[in-house]
């Protein structure tokens, strides 16, 4: 991606003054990021963060972790994040995809970890979504799905009504999500707080088989 210091400058400075309205609304997305990864971490191995967005967490994550693929849909949205990338310089590196996380461009079992933050309510088929998550996601791995809890959300819809903009959601239970996870063998612990909801996810390589009979795809 070839882009010009000043790009990059711009782009942090539109980024900077957005979370400082956050903030001024009540949401901190430092904070929020420090939050996730206290329940999050350790991530090992191969990791995927679906929903890239303007890469708050990506860059937060990358702190931690020597390396992370991610996709989004929208290369607007992807590329404002590698631009924050490269200003923040995390020691860890990114392999940035354009994909539909409904239709993820992987084999079963390709991931050890994979994190969404703040994205699921932007997909319109939040379940063919989990199911993808769940099909590449390998036994014994760990799924880390975050997104705005009540809290949350009524400070993202005061700040849209404040700019007279509606925040486009569609809705789902997110405590409805562990049920999913619990029926495909997976131990889910629920977290709330700073704005977040935080659903961690880990499993015992021995319920492969159950994923399989219980809905998980496994072929493409
Ligand atoms: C609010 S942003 C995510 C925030 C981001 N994780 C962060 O920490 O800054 C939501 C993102 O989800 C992406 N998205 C929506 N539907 C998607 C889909 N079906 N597949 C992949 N990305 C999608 C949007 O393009 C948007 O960039």
């Amino acid at each position: 991606m070839r882009v010009s210091r000043q790009e990059i400058v711009d782009n942090h400075a539109r980024c900077a003054e957005r979370n400082a309205v956050f903030r001024r609304f009540g949401y901190d997305a430092d904070r929020s990021a420090a939050f996730i990864l206290s329940h999050a971490l350790p991530l090992s191995g191969k990791i995927l963060e679906i929903g890239t967005g303007k890469g708050r967490f990506l860059t937060a994550l990358l702190a931690h972790v020597p390396r992370v693929t991610t996709v989004d849909i929208d290369p607007a949205e992807q590329r404002c994040a590698r631009l924050n990338v490269v200003f923040e310089k995390p020691p860890g590196r990114t392999r940035f995809m354009i994909a539909d996380a409904a239709h993820l461009p992987w084999p079963d079992h390709s991931f050890d970890s994979v994190v969404s933050v703040n994205a699921l309510h932007h997909m319109k088929n939040v379940q063919r979504v989990i199911d993808e998550i769940l099909r590449v996601a390998k036994p014994g791995g760990k799924i880390v799905l975050a997104d705005f809890n009540s809290r949350g959300f009524a400070i993202m819809n005061k700040v849209h009504r404040h700019e007279q903009r509606i925040h486009e959601c569609f809705t789902y239970r997110f405590k409805e999500l562990a049920g999913r996870f619990a029926v495909c063998g997976w131990t889910v612990i629920l977290r709330s707080g700073n704005c977040q909801d935080v659903l961690i996810a880990v499993q015992n390589s021995a319920h492969e088989g159950e994923v399989r009979r219980k809905g998980s795809r496994t072929t493409r």
